[in-house]
This record gives C-alpha cells, structure tokens and sequence, in this order.
C-alpha cells in the first residue's frame, strides 16, 4: 500500500558487521520503518561490503521493508541473486550503466519494487522517461561510498523538482546520506518520504544497549514531520 508518510530507514552500513541479526532487531523493536542495505562493489563506488548471500541470511531478521541500494556496475547480471535473497526495494543507480531502463524492467521482472537512485552530481532530465517504471527515486545526499559524510544542500533543489515531476504517481523519494535532525526537515519540506539516516541512528547505542536507537529514530522522525 502506497503512502507518503515520513518513513525511516536506518542503513545498517553503520551497524555492527559482527551482529547483523540483532542488530536488526534491535532497529526494528525501536521503530525504524524500514531496514535499508548498503551493497557496494569496490569498482562503482570506493568501498566494498557485501553480496546476496549476506542479503538473504539477514532477511529472516527483517519484518519490515529491506530495501536494498546496489552501488554496483554491471547490476543486471545480479539482478535474480537479490530478488532471491528476498529484497523488496531493489534500488540501482542511473550512473552504473548505458541500460537502465532495461535495468529497471529487470528489477521489476523479478518481483521487487523498482528503484532509482542519482548521484549528487546527476540531473533529474534523464528520469522523465523512466517515471513509470520506477516506485522510488533515491537521492543521494553524499557522493556513495561511506558512512557519516557531509551532507550536500544542493540536493534540496533536486528533490523539489523531482517531487514536481512526479506529480501524482505512486514514487517514493528517498534521501540518503548525512542526514540528521537537522537535516531531515529540510528534504521532508522539500518532497521526501523515506529518510535513510546510518550514523545518526546508531549513535551512542549498541545491540546491549539499543535504546539511543530509538532516541536517535524519533528526533530524525519528529524533526521530518514538524516540517510538514
Ligand atoms: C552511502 C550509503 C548510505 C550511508 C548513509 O553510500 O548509501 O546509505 O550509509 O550513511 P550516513 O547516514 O551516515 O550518511
Ligand atoms: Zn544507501
């Protein structure tokens, strides 16, 4: 069921690597909306993580949403791998490939919601003609890669005139990377639904100590919807 909803979506990029399933659950029992996973290949972008076996092993943990963001060139050859592994969202970005809108019918092929994601320096000229074909547009925030980077405010921009473009149909926007309270309001007002947020959920807790999760979820969450 679609809606528009401020949505928070924790990336576990930021979590403990040793303790993914707790970890999980500690974020969902303190009321992250949706879980989001960060898959990085070392070539598309300057960092490494983890593929589909990882994938499907932490989704027995995940009774939200697991939306899954590949920061990886070639996408289509592991498009099936993560579709089994059980993602819901299957996020690649514009800039990984000459075929994405092949890549997006893929997505959609095998079952998953159809994301795109642009980087900071991408136009959103290039989207109009993929609107039907997608249920989520990620913006990107930082350029992709790490955790805990600044983020870039000429993106608030962006997402207006994304949320402009959309008009009336059923796409989430979602913003990734540096955000905050301070921050979250900024592109809640701009048009966002979905915040990911990784070191300002995880801050000051642990899987023994979970509750400053739930702190850091509902400042990003009340600060996103005071500016509604
Ligand atoms: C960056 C990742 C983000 C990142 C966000 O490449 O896509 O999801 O983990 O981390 P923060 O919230 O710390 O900027
Ligand atoms: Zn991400």
């Amino acid at each position: 069921m679609f809606d528009r909803s401020i949505k928070i979506a924790p990336s576990i990029l930021s979590a403990d690597f040793a303790n993914f399933g707790k970890e999980i659950e500690a974020i969902e029992t303190e009321g992250c909306d949706w879980v989001h996973v960060d898959v990085m290949d070392g070539h598309f972008v300057p960092n490494l993580t983890f593929g589909p076996p990882l994938c499907k092993a932490i989704r027995k943990h995940i009774n939200t949403v697991m939306d899954v963001h590949l920061m990886i060139s070639p996408v289509d050859p592991y498009i099936e791998a993560f579709a089994d592994a059980g993602a819901d969202v299957l996020t690649a970005h514009l800039e990984a490939g000459p075929h994405i809108h092949r890549t997006l019918q893929a997505i959609r092929g095998a079952g998953c919601k159809a994301g795109l994601a642009l980087n900071p320096a991408t136009g959103i000229e290039d989207v109009e003609y993929l609107l039907d074909m997608v249920d989520l547009i990620c913006v990107m925030t930082v350029n992709p890669g790490f955790g805990g980077q600044k983020f870039i405010h000429s993106q608030i921009d962006k997402v207006k005139k994304l949320r402009a473009m959309i008009g009336d149909r059923p796409i989430h926007i979602e913003i990734d990377g540096g955000i905050t309270p301070e921050t979250a309001p900024l592109m809640a007002a701009a048009g966002a639904d979905v915040l990911v947020a990784g070191s300002a959920v995880f801050k000051g807790g642990s899987v023994d100590n979970p509750a400053p999760y739930g702190d850091n979820i509902r400042s990003i969450r009340a600060a996103a919807e005071a500016a509604l």
